[in-house]
């Protein structure tokens, strides 16, 4: 197995390795790899769904997606599709999978099954490097904050998405999220420091208003966002990228109107998270 940095401090490609058919000493230097870099992608796969399924159970668990619709065959795969005639896309706003739940999922698992001929990269952004760059004056201000985190602005009805033309593919209308997590994360397996607020779901600090915690939500996403902290992924068919969601930020690029892109995504089960 040879592992590529994608950028100098996130992401890392994966080459010399069958998903499908990897061994648990190659599984265990993937997981590694992943809670280190944030993302790590892998070309020319030969991955069924039912590989995906099998992948992310010997990962660990699948939590499945409230919202996406599921794939009829296979109810584990949440879609994420945009339709040639469509506008909005899904995940097109820096976010990280499922903080919403008190229990967020510890990662996703993204193939490309349908692509644009050329567009719809995803970015991501490495929240320990964010962490890290974070001026120690900002590093005090957030030690030992908590952060209310919640989806019932994007999905439920009248929300982000019912007002597009995603909404009616979208399920989930009547579910209720809410959770508390710290600011600042120690990541399960490494220890390492994250920033763990995210500019999709994360509406207010505990104990302050929506008004009153938007000035530091906005200077944290300002600085979560430098460009050094990122790396970018261009899809190609047989690609798949699999992310650590308290690692990284995500964000799926809308640049190829006209054109369809379809992803199959598995979200793998986490654990509860500490300061
Ligand atoms: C997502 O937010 O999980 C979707 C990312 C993508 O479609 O690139």
């Amino acid at each position: 197995m040879e592992m590529t940095p994608m950028a100098p401090k996130c992401g890392v490609e994966i080459s010399g390795v069958s998903l499908a058919g990897c061994s648990d000493s190659e599984m265990q230097a993937i997981k590694q790899a992943i809670y280190e870099h944030g993302v790590a992608v892998f070309r020319d796969q030969d991955f069924s769904p039912e590989d995906h399924i099998a992948f992310a159970k010997r990962w660990g668990g699948i939590d499945i997606n409230a919202y996406f619709p599921l794939d009829p065959a296979f109810p584990e795969i949440a879609l994420v599709k945009k339709a040639p005639d469509q506008q909005t896309n899904i995940g097109g706003a820096w976010h990280t999978d499922h903080s919403y739940d008190q229990v967020p999922a510890m990662g996703s698992i993204l193939v490309a099954r349908v692509l644009p001929p050329s567009g719809g990269d995803t970015l991501w952004a490495h929240m320990g490097a964010a962490y890290d760059a974070l001026s120690d004056e900002l590093k005090e201000r957030i030690e030992g904050l908590e952060a209310f985190h919640t989806a019932d602005h994007v999905y439920k009805e009248g929300g982000i998405y019912a007002q597009t033309d995603q909404g009616s593919d979208l399920r989930g209308q009547d579910v209720t999220t809410g959770a508390v997590h710290p600011v600042v994360i120690r990541h399960p397996q490494t220890g390492r420091k994250l920033l763990y607020v995210n500019t999709a779901f994360t509406i207010r600090f505990v104990g302050q208003t929506r008004e009153e915690s938007l000035p530091l939500l906005m200077e944290l996403t300002q600085a979560a966002l430098r460009e050094d902290n990122q790396c970018r992924l261009e899809w190609k068919p047989g690609t798949v990228a699999i992310w650590d969601n308290r690692t990284t930020w995500h964000n799926a690029m809308n640049d190829y109107h006209g054109h369809a892109r379809e992803m199959h995504r598995i979200t793998l089960t986490g654990e509860p998270l500490a300061a």
